[in-house]
């Protein structure tokens, strides 16, 4: 199964490709994750990256496009992977679109007022990738991570001022690929994933099932 998880920053992407990679056994490829472990490392692509990411703005198409190229062409993604925060503009999905057919975009849709409120609340475990949010998830104990005890912290981008500037790159650059999705690659004559807009202000086991009925029919349907 290709996938890929469209949706604006704090859509809830990570935390549903938390379960999907599980329930279908795929690799979680977040070219976010990919970024902020290169930062924490201080290695070449970290030093590259960490103003444009630490302030929200987008790394460069040619960079990101390159990075996950190599990414999907490593072994685990032979059955499948999950793009989560990847592509995020017009020419990245287009890259991707001639690389290799993906078998569902799912578009989690937010709006902004609720994005802010969660991208201000919103603690990570570091070591694991466990999201929390102070408010509608938050940890047995303040700051801490349920399973290892250790502190959660809160991403540099997470500020309100850099998530409205989050929120005004994702309009101009990504919110058009959703027309890419539904319209565009239809008329095109290869593979075209099966698009799908899913409500992301529900509960998020609600999505999750959502999610997995709309996978599970389809996947049924090509049986
Ligand atoms: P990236 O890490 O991809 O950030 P993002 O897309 O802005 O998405 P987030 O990780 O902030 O949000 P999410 O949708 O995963 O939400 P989450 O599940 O955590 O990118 C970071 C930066 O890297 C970019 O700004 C850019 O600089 C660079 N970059 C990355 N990819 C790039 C690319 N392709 N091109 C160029 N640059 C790139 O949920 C958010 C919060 O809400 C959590 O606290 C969670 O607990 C809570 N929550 C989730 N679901 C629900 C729910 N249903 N109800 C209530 N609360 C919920």
């Amino acid at each position: 199964m290709y996938l890929i998880l469209l949706g604006a920053p704090g859509a809830g992407k990570g935390t549903q490709a938390q379960f999907i990679k599980a329930q279908y056994q795929i690799p979680q490829i977040s070219t976010g994750d990919i970024f902020r472990a290169a930062i924490k490392d201080e290695s070449p692509l970290g030093r590259e990256v960490k103003t444009l990411v630490d302030s929200g703005q987008l790394v460069p198409d040619n960079l990101v496009i390159q990075l996950v190229l190599d990414r999907i062409k490593q072994p685990d993604c032979k059955n499948g992977f999950l793009l989560d925060g990847f592509p995020r503009t017009l020419k990245q999905a287009e890259a991707l679109h001639d690389a290799t057919p993906i078998d569902y975009v799912i578009d989690i849709d937010v709006p902004h007022d609720e994005i802010i409120k969660r991208l201000t609340g919103r603690r990570i475990h570091p070591g694991s990738g466990r999201i929390y949010h102070t408010e509608y998830q938050p940890p047995q104990v303040e700051g801490i991570d349920d399973v290892t005890g250790e502190p959660l912290i809160q991403r540099l981008d997470d500020t309100e001022e850099t998530v409205c500037k989050r929120l005004q790159i994702y309009e101009a650059q990504t919110a058009p690929l959703k027309s890419f999705y539904q319209h565009h690659l239809n008329t095109l004559q290869k593979h075209n994933p099966v698009y799908v807009r899913i409500d992301g202000t529900k509960p998020k086991d609600e999505i999750k099932n959502n999610i997995s009925s709309i996978l599970d029919h389809k996947e049924a349907q090509n049986e």
